[in-house]
């Protein structure tokens, strides 16, 4: 048995402590479904609450309702996710319904994810602001192109990426959820600040897992972080394609570093968070590989912050995209 698959066997318990402290129950009073976060058709009520809803998203600027919409698309390629969890040896799922902690957990936290891009596509197809069939094309397509973890099936890096994907969907969600509050938009607020807070409870289970490999495997933690950095962490959405924009990633993350919703400063704060959180810079390593992983990790925000200062920014017509009404969606 591989050192890797001993030591996730050997942290199973804290694990699973962990996931029943993280998850929400799914009976739980407190648990939401995404039909409670817009207007029932079938009532009177809900009917005028839609309107509501529209004329508050009319408020919107189409930079606002783009990031949001690229959100939406990429948490609607979950079952890309889910799937390149399954092919990591030591965390993964083999039957389907097995009953480890590990399994257990990515079903779980699976199904909470699901809500997300629902809850989303809900709001998207009231606001009357959004091209849906382009949106839900885009997606179909992001899907069928896949989705390069690039962390080569190691479960240690895996977590790594976890770790940072959570948080940086985190801040992304909340991101919108601030400016939507501030263009009076209840509904995608709302929306936006629950799915912020469920990545704010997925990441903080992904951070403690890696955190108890790094206790149990210090050498080899710190070579699977700095080798997951070296690669950069993959961007779930990165081959996103609505059928017409070959560009399309890249002006989707433009906008939304533009206007504050997901930076490459953010990226670098993760990076520090990460190595604060998992002490990478006090341990005290055995082998030379580890004692340069740990050097390389220890300079990377610094370096990451010169590149970021020489950054330029582009212009990204809104006409770049399929996703509106009224642009080019219409
Ligand atoms: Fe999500
Ligand atoms: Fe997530």
């Amino acid at each position: 048995m591989s050192l890797q698959i001993e030591v996730l066997q050997s942290i199973e318990k804290d694990v699973d402590i962990l996931a029943t402290e993280i998850l929400r129950p799914v009976d739980d009073d407190s648990n939401w479904q995404p039909t409670d976060l817009v207007p029932d058709p079938a009532t009177d009520e809900g009917c005028a609450e839609i309107q509501t809803l529209k004329s508050q998203a009319a408020e919107l600027s189409d930079r606002l309702v783009l990031v949001t919409v690229g959100n939406l698309i990429t948490e609607e390629a979950l079952p890309s996710y889910q799937t390149a969890f399954n092919r990591h040896v030591g965390v993964n799922d083999l039957t389907g319904v097995d009953d480890t902690p590990w399994a257990r957990w990515s079903r779980a936290w699976t199904a909470e994810e699901k809500r997300h891009g629902v809850a989303m596509s809900l709001w998207a197809r009231f606001s009357g602001r959004i091209n849906m069939r382009a949106v839900e094309a885009t997606t179909q397509h992001l899907i069928g192109n896949g989705f390069d973890v690039r962390t080569g099936s190691d479960p240690y890096e895996l977590l790594v990426f976890t770790s940072f994907q959570e948080n940086a969907t985190l801040v992304s969600h909340k991101n919108v959820a601030q400016q939507a509050g501030h263009a009076g938009d209840r509904h995608l607020q709302k929306i936006c600040s629950l799915v912020g807070t469920d990545e704010a409870r997925h990441a903080r289970f992904y951070k403690a897992a890696a955190r108890l490999v790094f206790n149990a495997d210090p050498d080899g933690a710190l070579v699977a972080f700095a080798s997951m950095m070296k690669k950069q962490v993959g961007m779930p959405a990165e081959r996103m394609y609505d059928g017409s924009n070959a560009n399309l990633f890249a002006d989707f993350s433009e906008i939304a570093q533009q206007i504050g919703v997901y930076t490459s400063e953010k990226y670098i704060e993760i990076m520090e968070l990460c190595n604060q959180y998992w002490n990478v810079e006090k341990l005290v390593p055995q082998s030379d590989d580890a004692r340069k992983a740990q050097d390389f990790l220890a300079s990377l925000p610094g370096r990451y912050r010169k590149l970021t200062e020489r950054r330029r920014s582009r212009e990204v017509p809104v006409s770049s995209f399929t996703w509106l009404m009224g642009t080019r969606g219409t």
